[in-house]
């Protein structure tokens, strides 16, 4: 291990499967991955916990497969993780701060998002991130108030809560996995910081991850998140609506989608047949590939009528002219992109990983996007430590004075 050099793991539990990275924060700050390993998921369903054993092992399985790339031994790594709790709640609060000397100086805005966070929750909610989104200098609106002249400054932040026991059931399970957690990431807000550029955050764009059994979505508008939330929905839905109108074993109804599938039945031929064997059936029977994109068709409406409707309640559905990016396993079902983009006019994209880091090909496609995102946070901890949007307001100082330790390494 270099000099100085900090290791730490990151999690992504999803419903389907777990990924597990080992990275080592080195000098010149980049980030490392040591090793990765992936586990089927057992124990959790829509993102929740359900079965605190099996995700044990779940998550014991794919640790340790990273841990063996890596050749690091079973010590003890402190980890973040993603989190898909639901509710997720949000609130946006202003703290204000009077200027002594007329004159806005660092420690005026962190006195002035104090403020801001000084907030009460509800008693059965944790605070889970807090997002700065801006401030106002004897109310009007400033980027960045340090340095200018005024008397009042307010900092306004985004407080975003989930339901206390979401996270005390995970944390619980990583710990009885004998892992030490740092954070958790809520993972629209990881899926966001993985994939958008930096052009879309500041137009306007919504950020839906359709995995297996969550819709993770999130609105960006000004750079930082402006709304985000955990939907019980996913690709599992898919696969179950097949296998009760076509009475199939869910293996042969998830392969059928997996093969076959498609969001748009006007796309697939007509004469287009496949073959199924459903229960009851003595011998295989066909069935037009059409009707099987029009049960997938009808699901994904229903999915993206909800999270419309998510979006609109919150009174986010505006406009998105960066439009719609898609990640997650179910962003690989073949006219999902031109069906989405024809029925919310809107431009839709299948996101790509560009990772800025040397990141394993096995974990290039779209379903990595939420473990991608949650390496980004640790490594935007590392390089600028608590007080930045994309620090979970979790974080446990245990981590950052190792951080801090890790900084003074450095120095000659
Ligand atoms: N080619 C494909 N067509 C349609 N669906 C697919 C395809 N490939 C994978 N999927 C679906 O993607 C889903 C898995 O996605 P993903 O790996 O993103 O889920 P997850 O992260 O484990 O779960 P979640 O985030 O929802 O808790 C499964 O439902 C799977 O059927
Ligand atoms: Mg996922």
């Amino acid at each position: 291990m270099k000099r100085g050099a900090l290791r730490f793991g990151v999690l992504d539990i999803g419903t389907a499967k777990t990924v597990a990275l080992v990275l080592e924060g080195v000098p010149g700050w980049s980030v490392k991955v040591l090793g990765y390993g992936q586990a089927a998921t057992r124990g959790v369903e829509r993102g929740q916990v359900v079965d605190m054993p099996a995700l044990i092992r779940t998550v014991t399985r794919a640790m340790n497969r990273a841990r063996r790339m890596a050749k690091v031994g079973d010590g003890p790594l402190p980890i973040w993780s993603n989190l898909a709790a639901r509710p997720v709640q949000a609130l946006t609060h202003r703290g204000a701060v009077g200027l002594p000397n007329n004159m806005v100086e660092e420690e005026d805005v962190l006195r002035a998002e104090e403020a801001a966070r000084a907030v009460p929750i509800e008693h059965n909610q944790a605070v889970l991130h807090i997002i700065r989104r801006g401030f106002f200098l004897d109310d009007k609106p400033v980027h960045w108030p340090v340095g200018m002249y005024g008397y009042r400054l307010e900092a306004e932040v985004h407080i975003i809560t989930v339901p206390r026991t979401d996270l005390l059931n995970l944390k619980q399970a990583l710990e009885d996995a004998g892992l030490l957690v740092e954070a958790f990431v809520l993972n629209p807000l990881a899926v966001g910081e993985a994939v958008l550029s930096d052009t879309e955050r500041e137009m306007g764009v919504i950020v839906c991850d359709i995995g297996a059994g969550t819709t993770d979505v999130a609105v960006y508008a000004g750079h930082e998140v402006d709304f985000a939330t955990v939907l019980p929905l996913g690709g599992n839905d898919l696969t179950r609506d097949l296998a009760q109108i076509l009475s199939l074993p869910w293996q042969e109804a998830e392969r059928l989608k997996v093969e076959h599938g498609h969001a748009s039945p006007d796309a697939v031929q007509e004469d287009q047949w496949l073959t199924i064997h459903p229960f009851g059936e003595g011998e295989a029977v066909r069935i037009r590939a059409r009707d099987v994109a029009a049960i997938l068709e009808a699901r994904i409406r229903d999915i993206f009528q909800k999270v419309a409707r998510a979006v609109r309640e919150a009174g986010k559905w505006g406009m998105f002219p960066a439009g719609l990016v898609l990640t997650g396993g179910t962003s690989h079902l073949p006219g999902l992109r031109q069906m989405l983009a024809r029925e919310l006019k809107m431009p839709v994209r299948i996101a790509r990983l560009h990772p800025n880091l040397t990141w394993p090909q096995a974990m290039s496609g779209p379903e990595y996007a939420t473990a991608l995102g949650v390496v980004y946070f640790a490594q935007a901890y590392l390089e600028h430590g608590q007080g930045t949007a994309r620090v979970p307001a979790a974080a446990s100082g245990d981590f950052w004075s190792r951080v801090k330790a890790f900084l003074r390494g450095l120095l000659p």
